[in-house]
């Protein structure tokens, strides 16, 4: 898709969008537009509100017009949403060329340097609109699609560039990882994991180190052994890192995602809804397309991103509810439920992070549990930290990008049942209560007392439905966050 932007549109178009605001006077531009189009105005204003992903369409010099509905306040995740939404349904539709337009009255009115901003979410969302989740059919229904995309803007500075360019690649990352998402295990094992990442960082330029399953051994991080041993496909630790070109003394991110890839809960197996557990890597792909953008960006930050890939499956061989485990950090483990893999893995990663980066901020995003499905539903992500500060800034970033965070409590009361007689603490408190707060202290004694800790727990967010398919689809939930996060951020 060519997006650029323009003084005045060209001739060939075949659509023209104009993106409105159910503000104040609404009314008056419509009634303009009613004149030039040629559409009574008590049916324009009875037929088109402005809501939120509302469209109007008319006809017009041989073009369609549409009126697209943008709700009443100027919010990220809306604006994205409401140009995927235009950019999905118009698939099949023969919508080729569009122009959109960014100078009727109300963009007129908003300040101008909220126009890169437009620009980079209407980018965002068109390109998104475009995924195509058809990814293993023998025969995919044709969509045409978008080719060009004409934006008619007052200013067309270089800001407005970036922001063309910032809008579509971190789609395009987004689609990469959504797709790691949506397809299946039987067509993702870490190892396509691994073949993803070396391709990605040669692609992009970062730097990534992929330990194979000698290398784990030599290390110790037996926990990601442990659940690895009912597999038949090796674990793989995979290491990205992205060093901004201006090496000043930056502040350093960690970053770890659960990448398990395929969690059938292991001799703990899981009797309901297994299938949707091809999606249990997505705090992998959080991580990792964060990782990918800011090589693309160069965003001023020294990045490292780890993941601990594997399946948690069943066989002779697979560790069995009641054995103790070891781990990178020394800590032995009492796995109480084979299901409860996640924290295991994690907390190896977590560990290894802390003790070889020592970042500034430590943050991981993984599907821990279904507790924190049951307390927020598919609205928010659990987080949990110590940290005052940052929780608000946290939460502010859910609240500005879209992707929500709840904070929950990591109260010391929420660990008493890891306890183990026979060893240094449980995996599993086997009571039904407060699951997510329980997953997060397990993690919690993996971090070495980092100070500036935060746990994502986006088991309800990272796959789920959405208007965009008629079954649950990856969201790439985590990365517009971490976005926002970085770029609020104070550099050093
Ligand atoms: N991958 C699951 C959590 C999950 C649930 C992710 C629903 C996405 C949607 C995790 O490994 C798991 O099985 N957790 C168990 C833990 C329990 C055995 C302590 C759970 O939440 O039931
Ligand atoms: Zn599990
Ligand atoms: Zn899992």
């Amino acid at each position: 898709m060519n997006i650029k932007i323009t003084e005045g549109f060209s001739n060939y178009l075949d659509t023209l969008v104009i993106p409105m605001f159910n503000q104040k006077g609404l009314n008056d531009w419509l009634s303009i537009l009613s004149e030039i189009f040629g559409i009574p105005e008590e049916l324009l204003f009875s037929d088109f509100k402005a809501n939120h992903k509302e469209i109007f369409t008319t006809y017009s010099n041989g073009q369609r017009v549409l009126l697209l509905g943008l709700g009443k306040e100027i919010k990220q995740n809306e604006i994205i949403l409401a140009f995927r939404y235009l950019s999905h349904f118009t698939k099949g539709k023969n919508f080729e060329h569009i122009g959109i337009d960014l100078t009727n009255f109300q963009f007129e009115n908003i300040e101008n340097d909220l126009i890169p901003f437009f620009t980079e979410m209407i980018t965002n969302g068109l390109v998104l609109g475009q995924y195509d989740i058809q990814l293993l059919k023998s025969k995919k229904k044709e969509n045409i699609n978008i080719k060009s995309v004409e934006i008619l803007a007052f200013n067309q500075d270089q800001q407005i560039q970036d922001a063309i360019h910032q809008g579509k690649e971190t789609a395009h990352t987004q689609t990469e990882v959504m797709t790691l998402l949506n397809l299946p295990a039987s067509h993702k094992t870490a190892l396509e994991l691994e073949d993803w990442v070396k391709k990605s960082a040669k692609k992009h330029n970062y730097k990534a180190e992929i330990f194979l399953k000698e290398e784990i051994t030599k290390l110790g991080l037996h926990a990601l052994l442990a659940v690895n041993r009912g597999s038949e496909i090796p674990p793989r630790f995979i290491i990205v890192e992205h060093i901004p070109n201006s090496s000043q003394s930056l502040k350093t991110i960690g970053l770890v995602g659960k990448g398990v890839t395929y969690d059938t809960g292991g001799l703990n197996i899981k009797t309901q809804g297994m299938h949707f557990m091809k999606s249990d890597m997505g705090g992998a792909a959080a991580v990792l397309g964060t990782v990918e953008i800011a090589a693309k960006l160069d965003l001023p930050f020294h990045i490292i991103g780890i993941v601990p890939a594997t399946d948690n499956c069943v066989d002779a061989k697979s560790i069995k509810p009641g054995d103790v485990i070891d781990s990178y950090s020394g800590l032995s483990i009492e796995v109480m439920d084979t299901d409860a893999e996640g924290r295991l893995i994690m907390a190896d990663a977590l560990n290894y992070l802390v003790k070889n980066y020592n970042p500034d901020i430590l943050i991981d995003l993984a599907t821990l549990t279904g507790s924190s499905v049951r307390t927020l539903g598919y609205h928010a992500a659990a987080m949990f930290t110590q940290n005052e500060e940052l929780a608000t800034q946290m939460f502010l970033s859910g609240q500005r990008s879209g992707e929500k965070v709840w904070r929950l409590p990591m109260w010391d009361e929420y660990g008493k049942n890891l306890h183990s007689d026979i060893a240094d603490i449980r995996n599993y408190g086997l009571t039904p209560l407060a699951g997510a707060s329980e997953a997060a202290i397990f993690l919690e004694n993996f971090i070495e007392n980092h100070q500036a800790y935060v746990h994502l727990d986006i088991a309800g967010v990272a796959y789920k439905d959405t208007e965009f398919a008629k079954h649950k689809i990856a969201t790439s939930f985590g990365i517009r966050l971490l976005m926002d996060f970085l770029q609020q951020l104070e550099t050093k």
